[in-house]
């Protein structure tokens, strides 16, 4: 297992302050990290002709070559899990046991797509003549870039790169500015397994600048990103002029319904894990839980008695539940959500405060009372903050669950088969949960609907991104 040290040695990343480096902090602490280097949009635009170049390159590889050095990558991600994950918890907060567990879900996108390398078919169609062939291939779209998040700093790279690289594209990625550390750590990784460097580049700037870089070369052909609705429209609409294939995964706003049947153990479990994961830092968490009238009481009661249970602390203890928040932005906007509730009519069941510990940290708390007019019935909060509704029938809180302009991720408990199937078609989201709060890993479809973005990552349909369809006709008459 590599050391630390060893992990960052990267040209771009120094320990000590240099002339054009960005510095990375610690959240919990508030400590430098390390620094990184700024490019200029003229390095950026450098790398992506070193790109297209190393592209050529990598498509002519057979499907088998290329499978076998992402092989070689996953193998160096599991091996170097302990120190990924450390690197990940001192950039991004999260406990290092969610740490360990995200360098698992990183790593298995890329055994995924070594997988799913040699599998990309093409089809042969019924000809309308015997005198004619037709046929369909596939081939990478060429070199392709990625917007990453700082809430998933080692996953949201390789959902993105395993496939690129897996159908013979070059990707250039552009980590979040807070979490750089961990998407250069697995560049070294996936250098040493044989991924040329020119092929799989991390740039590190100005995020605007970087944005219209990508948006305006005609040698980028795909952008991904994944972040905020509001920068996913940016991108998408200044795409345009170059017509780029786009993903886009955006904000959500999921809703969580909890039904009078359903197992309690389970949905209270359940909620738990959808809500506070990442400490509520996902496009995924559960941002307004529904719960039926017959148990709301008992389950704001199990709900405020696990969540006060929770370990808040440094993420680099061993029993630390839930780390800092990103920075105090994010303690802001909660405190906000939490305050327009409570001033509409809200009752803080427990925490509702930030902790003594830091000025990154907020207590895990849970919000009774609800009701649609509230902020959080409306925007994400991206907190560690579980706001209970009451509903009374299954019609009445579908209506309730879809008036959102985002259709990211949803989740239902209840025990009647029926309803899980009539529910599940019923929701306006890319994702439902059934009886679980946990529906992420590399088999299924990632993506959402309506203001939450376009395309899907993971899985067989996550590859598709990232190729294009070539028809031939065959004249043999
Ligand atoms: C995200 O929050 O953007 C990703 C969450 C996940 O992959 O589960």
């Amino acid at each position: 297992m590599k050391s630390i040290e060893q992990l960052l040695n990267h040209p771009n990343v120094q320990f000590t302050p240099f002339s054009d480096g960005l510095p990375v902090d610690n959240p919990a602490t508030g400590d430098i990290i390390a620094y990184v280097k700024h490019s200029s949009t003229q390095e950026i635009t450098h790398q992506i002709e070193q790109a297209q170049s190393a592209q050529r390159e990598w498509a002519s590889k057979t499907a088998l070559e290329r499978a076998d050095i992402l092989w070689e990558w996953y193998r160096l991600l599991k091996e170097n899990k302990e120190n990924l994950a450390r690197i990940m918890t001192m950039e991004q907060g999260k406990s290092i046991t969610e740490s360990r567990g995200e360098i698992d879900y990183a790593a298995g996108f890329i055994r995924w797509y070594a997988e799913e390398a040699r599998r990309i078919d093409g089809d042969i169609l019924t000809s309308l003549k015997n005198t004619q062939k037709l046929m369909v291939i596939k081939q990478p779209v060429g070199v392709t870039a990625a917007i990453t998040p700082w809430n998933f700093p080692a996953s949201m790279i390789t959902r993105k790169a395993a496939p690129a690289l897996a159908a013979g594209c070059a990707m250039i990625v552009k980590p979040a500015s807070q979490t750089p550390l961990s998407a250069y750590a697995q560049a070294v990784l996936a250098y040493e397994a044989g991924i040329p460097p020119e092929l799989f580049a991390i740039v590190c700037g100005n995020a605007q600048e970087i944005s219209n870089t990508f948006t305006q070369t005609p040698i980028i052909r795909k952008i991904s990103f994944t972040g905020s609705t509001d920068v996913g429209i940016k991108i998408y609409g200044s795409s345009a002029n170059q017509i780029k294939k786009i993903s886009l995964e955006l904000g959500g706003n999921a809703p969580c319904i909890v039904f009078d049947d359903a197992d309690m153990d389970k949905a209270v479990q359940g909620v738990m894990q959808s809500k506070f994961r990442n400490g509520g830092q996902t496009c995924v968490c559960s941002n307004r839980v529904y719960v039926q009238a017959g148990i709301y009481d008992e389950f704001c009661r199990r709900i405020t008695e696990e969540t006060s249970r929770l370990k808040l602390g440094n993420g680099l203890d061993e029993d630390t539940q839930i780390g800092p928040l990103i920075d105090k932005k994010a303690i802001v906007k909660v405190e906000e959500h939490i305050s327009d509730a409570l001033n509409k009519g809200a009752r803080c069941l427990t925490g509702g405060k930030r902790s003594s510990l830091g000025s990154t940290f907020f207590e895990p708390t849970v919000l009774s009372h609800m009701t649609s007019n509230m902020r959080i019935a409306r925007e994400e909060t991206f907190g560690p903050v579980c706001p209970l509704f009451r509903f009374e029938t299954e019609s009445e809180v579908i209506t309730q669950a879809n008036d959102t302009e985002y259709g990211l991720a949803s989740y239902l408990f209840t025990e009647d088969t029926a309803r899980q199937w009539r529910v599940s078609e019923a929701l306006e989201y890319g994702m439902v949960g059934i009886n679980t709060g946990l529906i992420s890993n590399e088999v299924a479809p990632f993506g959402g609907i309506k203001m939450s973005g376009l395309g899907r990552e993971g899985g067989k349909y996550g590859i598709e991104e990232y190729l294009e369809l070539k028809y031939l006709c065959s004249d043999i008459g």
